[in-house]
């Protein structure tokens, strides 16, 4: 078992991968044969968390009961239930064994219209039912190159964070510019980005996350930041030997 050294309370150290559109069921139980052997010896001081589209979630959470890693959801509805074609209540997902729903990616806020305001919404009714949510914040490259990286980023945050209760809460810092491009944001300055974060919420020990094109590669050196507490992990989530070695970064 390994140790953070802290004066303060230790914060969480979370890993979770984003399938975002991919994996049949068969795909993602084929994945779980490759990935499960692997996490025998990955030290109790981190999370691993998967999240999967809503199909594959009951399959895999008969899987996954009472092991390793936890289930997350990639989206969740301020209602209960009603007329909202196409959307999936809180309660639906922790029936089935759903622990952390991702909320606000930029996919969601870029390709079907998430607001501030929605994301606000998703995130209160998340937390209402027990679920952990991860917020997704972070800036285009138009804004980087424009210095508009921090208004941007703190904007986000006192809009998505009104009534939201920062004791259950993960924050992912996803540079919109990194994601899927192979273009990482240097450690120290996602590091330093993810300070800026933290100094604007109210319980300094939020697990906060990187995410944009890690890989196997990069993990270790991300994680030896100091304020960053874990990775978001989309395309090197999807092959076994990849996510296993992001989640077994050596510290
Ligand atoms: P990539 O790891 O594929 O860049 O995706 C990051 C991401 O969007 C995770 O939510």
């Amino acid at each position: 078992m390994s140790w953070r050294i802290s004066l303060s309370p230790v914060r969480k150290i979370v890993l979770a991968g984003n399938w975002k559109m991919h994996k049949t069921q068969a795909e993602a139980l084929e994945f779980l044969k490759g990935f499960l052997p692997q996490l025998e010896n990955t030290p109790d001081d981190r999370d691993a968390i998967l999240c999967v589209p809503y199909t594959a979630l009951g399959t895999l959470s008969k899987s996954l009961h009472g092991g390793r890693v936890r289930l997350g959801a990639q989206n969740v509805h301020w209602e209960e239930n009603g007329a909202f074609t196409g959307e999936v209540s809180a309660p639906m997902l922790t029936e089935i064994g759903v622990d952390y729903v991702v909320v606000g990616h930029s996919e969601r806020r870029e390709y079907f219209g998430e607001t501030d305001e929605t994301v606000n919404r998703r995130l209160k009714a998340a937390q209402a039912h027990g679920l952990t949510p991860i917020l997704c914040v972070g800036e285009t490259k138009a804004q980087r190159d424009a210095g508009e990286t921090e208004a941007h980023i703190f904007s986000q945050l006192e809009k998505d964070l009104v009534g939201v209760d920062q004791n259950n809460l993960i924050i992912a810092y996803e540079p919109i510019w990194a994601i899927g491009t192979g273009d990482t944001c240097e450690a120290t300055e996602a590091n330093r980005v993810i300070g800026l974060i933290r100094s604007k919420l109210t319980n300094p020990n939020v697990p906060i996350q990187y995410g944009g094109s890690v890989k196997p590669g990069n993990i270790d050196e991300i994680m030896a930041q100091s304020e960053i507490d874990g990775a978001l992990v989309g395309g090197a989530s999807l092959e076994p030997d990849s996510f296993a070695r992001i989640v077994n970064y050596k510290a």
